[in-house]
């Protein structure tokens, strides 16, 4: 396992920055505060964090001790539990390629509007002279344009995929994430200065929120939604911890991490929430604006402040950038792992640059319907299947986070808190004299409450859809 061509972490906040960087992407930033708005605020936000204490960090510790118990990637790594088990790990090579088809054309959005802001600053014409709203409709049907900037994403993450874990993914996280947050923070100050921004927060923290936006709450679609996103945001339920478990050091606790982590994540999400919503209300906007909110709602602010808001506007969409393209390097991270790891099982080595680039053009693949798609202006959205779930992009994030990952995550449980028994992970967490923090919450988390909760997510699911 401790190949050349799979590297590791050079050290602990090495290991963190880097998790925290898969996990805190768009998911976050772009994700959590429109589903949130388009699920009644403030309940939806309660469901979110039961949902990250009893699935998110449970999950978190047991792909990480799957990971490094094995230390191998998802597929030889379920394999090494039970042969019939490797179909768990298959998702893991599945999910990210089908995610990264839809991300790559959201992070191509994010550079068109930081290219947009930095030509402002000195003057051009960034956004042909529109606002908010007006622009995203006009971009997202330049499907060109869009394209373009999806390539760009993709040959980009490509190359820093390709030279390595220690050497690219680790040194972009330790400017990226700290950056990030500064700058939600410089925003969410600002925010709080603007008239009419206090109702933000009363709909995110109050339940008084609902009926103030008018917006509906659907108990079972809220915790469909929540969980989904939820797995998506601190990236599990598809083994890419188990990939990154795979990297980490023995002395390590795994527990701490898997506390930290998805504690991080949610935190990063409510501070993109703040980011938000507030300035929702200060422009008289409504919250359910939907999948276009990241960018319309701050494409606004960033207007409103002046000429200082267009440097402000290109650093923040540099960093969601930043973030975004960390998160992307750790999907196709996983399934070019995937192709080195079995290639070197079969005795046929096949080096990572090329394992990167076959899945590279896998991925741009799938996103060139994306692209077309134009978030739902195009006949693909007739398509019998996509038109009931969506348009494209809600059918790809549909079939992963809404129907594999929760899937992948019951069956990781079973299997390993009933089949294997706790002290299979314990141990793996106890290794150099660790301490499992909350050890009992974690027994009985992984037997019980985690596959019921998920499964109760599974079953909420097919019912919607069935129209029950
Ligand atoms: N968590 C990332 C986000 O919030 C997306 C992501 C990266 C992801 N790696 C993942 C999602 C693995 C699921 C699984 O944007």
């Amino acid at each position: 396992m401790d190949n050349k061509n799979r590297g590791s972490f050079s050290g602990s906040i090495g290991f963190i920055l880097t998790a925290i960087g898969s996990a805190v992407g768009l998911g976050n930033l772009w994700g959590f505060p429109y589903k949130m708005g388009a699920n009644g605020g403030f309940p939806f936000l309660i469901i979110y964090l039961i949902f990250v204490v009893f699935c998110g960090v449970v999950v978190m510790a047991l792909e990480m001790s799957i990971g490094r118990k094995t230390g191998k990637s998802p597929v030889l790594a379920m394999g090494e539990i039970g042969r019939q088990y490797r179909i768990v790990g298959w998702f893991s090579v599945l999910c990210p390629t089908i995610i990264s088809g839809f991300y790559s054309v959201l992070i191509g959005y994010s550079v068109r509007y930081a290219w947009g802001f930095l030509l402002e600053i000195f003057g051009g014409n960034g956004f042909d002279g529109m606002g908010g709203g007006d622009f995203f409709g006009t971009y997202t049907a330049d499907v060109t344009q869009v394209l373009i900037f999806t390539i760009i994403t993709l040959v980009g993450c490509g190359i820093i995929v390709a030279g390595g874990i220690s050497g690219g993914i680790e040194k972009f996280n330790k400017v990226g994430i700290p950056g990030l947050f500064v700058l939600l923070i410089v925003i969410i100050i600002y925010n709080f200065t603007l008239p009419g921004a206090s109702q933000g927060l009363t709909y995110m923290f109050t339940s008084k929120g609902m009926e103030m936006a008018g917006t509906e709450f659907d108990f079972f679609n809220a915790c469909r939604v929540a969980a989904g996103q939820m797995l998506f945001s601190c990236s599990l339920g598809m083994g890419i911890m188990i990939t990154y478990g795979s990297y980490m050091k023995p002395e390590e606790s795994i527990s701490r991490n898997a506390w930290i982590i998805p504690a991080a994540d949610t935190l990063a999400a409510i501070m993109a929430g703040l980011a938000i919503f507030p300035a929702v209300f200060a422009q008289g906007g409504t919250p359910n604006g939907g999948v276009g909110l990241l960018f319309i709602t701050l494409h606004d602010t960033f207007t409103s402040m002046g000429s200082i808001g267009n440097i402000i506007g290109f650093l923040f969409y540099v960093l969601v950038i930043f973030a975004g393209v960390s998160s992307l390097i750790s999907l196709m991270e996983v399934s070019s792992a995937h192709f080195i790891d079995s290639s070197e099982a079969k005795g046929k080595p096949v080096s990572r640059k090329k394992a990167v680039l076959a899945m590279t053009a896998i991925i741009f693949v799938l996103s060139v319907p994306v692209c077309l798609d134009m978030l739902g202006g195009s006949a693909i959205t007739q398509l019998p299947l996509v038109s009931k779930i969506g348009c494209l992009l809600d059918t790809y994030d549909f079939f992963t986070e809404g129907l594999m990952m929760p899937l992948a995550a019951i069956l990781m449980c079973l299997i390993v808190g009933w089949k294997k028994g706790p002290s299979w992970y314990e141990e793996e967490m106890e290794k150099c004299g660790n301490k499992i923090i909350g050890k009992s919450f974690f027994r009985v988390s992984i037997k019980y409450i985690t596959p019921a909760m998920m499964t109760f997510v599974l079953i909420s699911l097919a019912l919607s859809y069935l129209g029950i």
